[in-house]
């Protein structure tokens, strides 16, 4: 598959999931008041005019970031229409001027925005394209509060997969310190950074896997797969097993990357 046949799999997964994601997005909504502690702790230095939110889906974060910003015209930009479409159909979000474009080309003039907000989108794209379009977009000063995913991310259904073929099920995901070195190199100073962990939790793998589908965020990276037989489930769910927890739910695990950046 190739750079672009990758990017529209992923576009054509995440506008198929729009009617679905609000529905299954709990760590998501978790993720995004996160991100608004971490905006709260490293607020722009001078009222922000304009924002962004960078892969808005249907605009659960708005909201928090309109409270970080209260004065501020909010973008929210998403290259999937039709969580575009939720967004715009919501009255809630009627004062945001959606945005249909790509992360890794803003449709922005440069030093336009005063602050960047993105959570859970990073983690398709190239580190450097992305973080070299945040930082041409911003304004010196300007503040970007960043969440995406590292290497632990669905972990336990990467092993499990293992144990049926060699196929990549869940896409990598890039290291904390690469996120911070791309970051430098595209002209801003890490304020903060942090990878905890959290965890989305489901009584079986049956629903934990339809909750990952429902949000698109299920694997598109290595094409159409056959379904899996009767007896590759039946491995698929012992290997998952392995990670009940005491009160008898199943997690898949999320590594954040939460980055504070001020552009230089
Ligand atoms: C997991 S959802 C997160 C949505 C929202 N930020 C939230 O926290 O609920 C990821 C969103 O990023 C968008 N996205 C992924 N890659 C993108 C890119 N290169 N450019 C613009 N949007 C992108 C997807 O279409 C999807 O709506």
């Amino acid at each position: 598959m190739t750079e672009r046949q990758h990017k529209q799999a992923v576009r054509s997964a995440f506008d198929r999931a729009a009617a679905s994601y609000d529905s299954a997005a709990a760590v998501q909504r978790e993720i995004c008041h996160r991100l608004s502690g971490l905006a709260a702790a490293f607020p722009c230095a001078s009222a922000p005019a304009k924002v962004l939110d960078a892969g808005c889906g249907t605009g659960y974060g708005l909201p928090l970031l309109a409270a970080r910003c209260p004065a501020a015209c909010l973008l929210a930009l998403d290259f999937a229409p039709a969580m575009l479409t939720r967004l715009a159909a919501n009255p809630a979000f009627a004062d945001a001027l959606p945005i249909c474009g790509d992360l890794e080309a803003l449709p922005l003039p440069a030093q336009s925005i005063d602050a960047v907000w993105s959570s859970l989108a990073l983690q398709w794209c190239e580190p450097g394209l992305a973080l070299g379009e945040i930082a041409r977009v911003l304004r010196p000063g300007g503040m970007a509060w960043l969440a995406t995913l590292g290497p632990d991310t669905l972990y336990e259904l990467r092993d499990a997969f293992a144990a049926i073929d060699d196929a990549d099920h869940v896409i990598r995901f890039h290291s904390p310190a690469r996120w911070s070195e791309a970051a430098q190199q595209a002209g801003f100073e890490v304020l903060a950074a942090d990878a905890p962990h959290t965890h989305a939790l489901a009584p079986d793998l049956r629903r934990l896997l339809h909750d990952i589908k429902a949000i698109g965020a299920h694997s598109v990276g290595s094409g159409p797969r056959p379904a899996l037989t009767r007896a590759a489930w039946r491995v698929l769910e012992s290997r998952y097993e392995i990670h009940r927890r005491a009160d008898g739910l199943l997690p898949a695990t999320y590594h954040l990357v939460l980055l504070a950046l001020r552009k230089r």
